[in-house]
């Protein structure tokens, strides 16, 4: 019984100590009603997920102590004027998941008898925008609130008129289209999300007190701050990642941004459409019209570096899954202390680091899967990029890259090259052309790198030294058919922990000496058994996919199974009537099976059947084979017996038989 032990509860807590804040747990029970005996002076009641519909009058009046009150999951419709007459000191009030769309205008009344009030959590209220603002009334106390998942249309001066001391309000998942003056009346207000809304632009940002902004995942296509605004905006984190901007976002002229999420838009720089020489009868600039009227005109220079706004204070910019084709000049250089820059999936062509002028604060830079084919940089500019440490290539179309590029770089920890054509050099000293550029790169001796990804490279032969002097843990070769890796690993033994070595082909390796590894990748390489020699490692991942296993020796599995974290299975030929070890990794719970109904088998007939429901007695070994023989001998002794039961019956108790017959059978004639 909640009630019972809730006050049990409440009496263990007193009797405990003189500990100041009681906390009363009576959530997710059967209550209809505020509980009435538990203690005077408990200072915090979560009564959630109970079926207290309406809260009456007085109810609360002998816990006049509460600060904190959590009523979520209630089906709460309303909250009677008087409810909180005596609870002077509540500051926080849960109550979220209810239908308060119903008695809002009574619960108004309420709320506004408590003079604390900071922190009030109305989500999932199915609220509309008028009820929202009824609601809300008067509560000139209240920081934080919620109202995430309701129905708010419009937001104008009305909506959070009372609330001049809000600090952070929640308005996610609800269907806002339209701000008009919202936040006009709410000077105080620090973090706004607006996340999942239907919002098409935000012009005219002018919230300077504001510090965080997320207006991800609607539908903007604008995002304009007030380009007369002289005042230094407070604005750190803006995320706008999921939306559908054709531009870099216009910023306040003075900010502190440094967290800019950019993926998912439409977002490219339009500069080359000012050159004069190559589209000569180009304007010059780009006017936004208002429709509505009542608010000006915008002109911009799209090209001029000043629309961007304030970026000298950016840590972070995101720009993955945009259309990015090139930087404009100077744009990476006004970011002094940029530490992550996010390019993946965009249409850069070149990169240029020396002109571009990246920061020596870089740490990581990611430009995977763009256009690029050649990077530029030379020896001063590598110098400046100390802290670089993650720097990912993968999925481009480089055949060269400066010779020096890796080397020159002392905090590299992780390169992923992987889908490029660059191969790893046959000589320690890369034969560089006139340009200073290679289509291989020298590996060893790199000390500070840890991950290395160098898939899909059409590397064929690695030389013996290659990976000499380094302390890798992490070397991807997958997608090399027809790798040649021979004693080239040799030198990683001591630390590499993960391998990957699917789809090259590779038939006959020693497993042996690479006593620390956990992971290892050998799918897609038609082995036809289990290389014994990774028997003696304490693997936790293993990829055996798409190879041809018929079987895995019991005793092999045994092995494998205590440490075994992860294993892949799917799409080898196994032998439906050898599957112990199949049972052996299944009774281990601590091996997780991937695409466990995925994993097939062939019986003997060739048929192919899903191992998960495969019962053996299918199989012809020796065994069950036997039962199938006493079966076929037996059915036919049966058969014969029963013959003989009814030879015996037709012949002795002929009868018997007659009256059965007619009885069953024939229907009495009626004459
Ligand atoms: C609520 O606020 C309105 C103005 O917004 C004011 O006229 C009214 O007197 C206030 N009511 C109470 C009970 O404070
Ligand atoms: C607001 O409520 C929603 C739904 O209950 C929750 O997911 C979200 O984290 C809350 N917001 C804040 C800022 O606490
Ligand atoms: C913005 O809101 C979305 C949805 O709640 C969340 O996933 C994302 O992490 C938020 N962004 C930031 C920067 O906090
Ligand atoms: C383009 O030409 C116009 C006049 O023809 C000139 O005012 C402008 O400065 C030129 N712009 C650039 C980028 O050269
Ligand atoms: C630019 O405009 C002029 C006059 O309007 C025209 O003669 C010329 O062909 C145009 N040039 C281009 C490249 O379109
Ligand atoms: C903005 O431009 C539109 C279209 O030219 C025009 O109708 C409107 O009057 C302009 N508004 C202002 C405030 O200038
Ligand atoms: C790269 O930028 C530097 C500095 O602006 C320039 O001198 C060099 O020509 C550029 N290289 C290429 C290939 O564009
Ligand atoms: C490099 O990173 C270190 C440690 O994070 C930091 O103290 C230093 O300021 C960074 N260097 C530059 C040039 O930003
Ligand atoms: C590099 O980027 C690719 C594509 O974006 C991604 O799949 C891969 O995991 C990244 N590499 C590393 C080491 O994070
Ligand atoms: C193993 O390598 C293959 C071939 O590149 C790849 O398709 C597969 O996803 C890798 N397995 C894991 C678990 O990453």
């Amino acid at each position: 019984d909640p009630l019972i032990s809730a006050v049990l509860l409440a009496k263990l807590y007193i009797s405990i100590s003189a500990i100041c804040t009681l906390l009363t747990l009576c959530n997710n029970g059967k209550l209809s009603s505020v509980p009435l005996g538990l203690p005077g002076y408990i200072e915090e009641l979560q009564l959630n997920h109970n079926h207290i519909q309406t809260l009456p009058n007085n109810s609360l009046l002998h816990y006049p102590l509460l600060k904190t009150l959590s009523l979520a999951g209630n089906g709460l419709v309303k909250l009677e004027s008087n409810s909180f007459q005596n609870l002077q000191l509540l500051e926080t009030l849960n109550l979220a998941e209810n239908d308060l769309h119903i008695g809002y205008q009574e619960t108004n009344h309420a709320l506004m008898q408590l003079p604390r009030l900071r922190a009030l959590d109305l989500s999932e209220n199915k609220l509309e925008d008028d009820m929202a603002s009824v609601l809300l009334q008067n509560l000139t106390s209240l920081e934080y609130l919620n109202l995430s998942r309701n129905l708010l249309l419009r937001l104008d001066e009305s909506s959070f008129r009372d609330l001049h001391q809000l600090k952070e309000l929640d308005l996610q998942r609800n269907m806002i289209f339209e701000i008009d003056g919202g936040f006009d009346t709410t000077p105080k207000l620090q973090r706004l999300n607006l996340a999942f809304n239907y919002l098409p632009c935000l012009t005219d940002f002018h919230m300077t007190q504001l510090v965080v902004l997320n207006a991800s995942h609607n539908s903007i296509e604008w995002f304009m701050s007030r380009q007369d605004l002289q005042n230094t905006f407070h604005l750190e984190t803006l995320d706008l990642t999921d939306n559908k901007l054709f531009f870099f976002p216009f910023l306040p002229s003075r900010t502190r941004l440094r967290n800019l999420y950019l993926s998912h838009n439409r977002i490219r720089f339009y500069e080359h459409l000012a050159d004069n020489a190559t589209s000569p009868n180009w304007t010059t600039s780009v006017q936004f019209y208002n429709l509505k009227g009542n608010v000006s005109n915008v002109t911009a220079q799209l090209w001029d570096e000043s629309v961007y706004g304030d970026i000298s204070s950016l840590e972070i910019l995101d720009l993955r899954g945009n259309q990015v084709d090139y930087f404009p000049r100077g744009f990476i250089g006004t970011m002094p202390v940029l530490s992550r820059l996010q390019m993946c999936t965009n249409c850069l062509k070149t990169l240029n680091l020396t002109l571009e002028q990246f920061p020596g604060s870089l740490y990581e830079l990611d430009v995977s899967n763009n256009r690029l084919n050649q990077i530029v940089a030379d020896e001063g500019t590598l110098t400046v990029l100390g802290n670089l440490t993650y720097l990912n290539l993968s999925l481009n179309d480089l055949e060269r890259v400066p010779t020096r590029l890796f080397s020159s770089l002392p905090s590299l920890r992780s390169v992923d090259l992987s889908y490029n054509d660059i191969g790893i050099c046959q000589s320690a000293v890369p034969e560089a052309s006139g340009d200073n550029t290679s289509d291989c790169v020298v590996w060893t001796n790199l000390v500070s790198l840890r991950q290395l990804s160098l898939k899909g490279c059409k590397l064929e032969g690695i030389p013996p030294s290659a990976f000499a002097g380094m302390f890798l843990t992490h070397l991807e070769l997958s997608d090399n058919p027809g790798l040649v890796v021979e004693e080239s690993l040799q030198s990683l033994s001591a630390t590499l922990q993960h391998l990957g070595l699917g789809n090259t082909h590779i038939q006959a390796f020693d497993f042996s000496p690479f006593q620390r590894l956990n992971s290892l990748n050998i799918s897609r390489n038609s082995l036809p058994y289990l290389p014994s020699s990774l028997l003696n490692l304490d693997l936790q991942m293993l990829d055996l996919r798409d190879n041809k296993l018929s079987t895995i020796p019991p005793s092999q599995a045994n092995t494998l199974a205590p440490n075994l974290r992860t294993l892949f299975l799917t799409g080898n030929p196994f032998n439906c009537c050898q599957m112990e070890w199949y049972r052996m990794f299944e009774t281990t719970k601590t091996v997780n099976m991937v695409d466990k109904s995925d994993i097939m088998c062939l019986d003997l007939s060739k048929r192919t059947h899903h191992m998960e429901i495969f019962s053996s007695l299918w199989c012809g070994d020796k065994s069950r084979e036997s039962i199938l023989w006493y079966l076929l001998l037996y059915i036919p002794i049966c058969l014969s017996f029963v013959g003989i039961l009814i030879i015996f019956l037709f012949t002795f108790r002929p009868k018997l038989l007659k009256k059965t017959i007619k009885k069953k059978c024939l229907k009495p004639t009626s004459y």
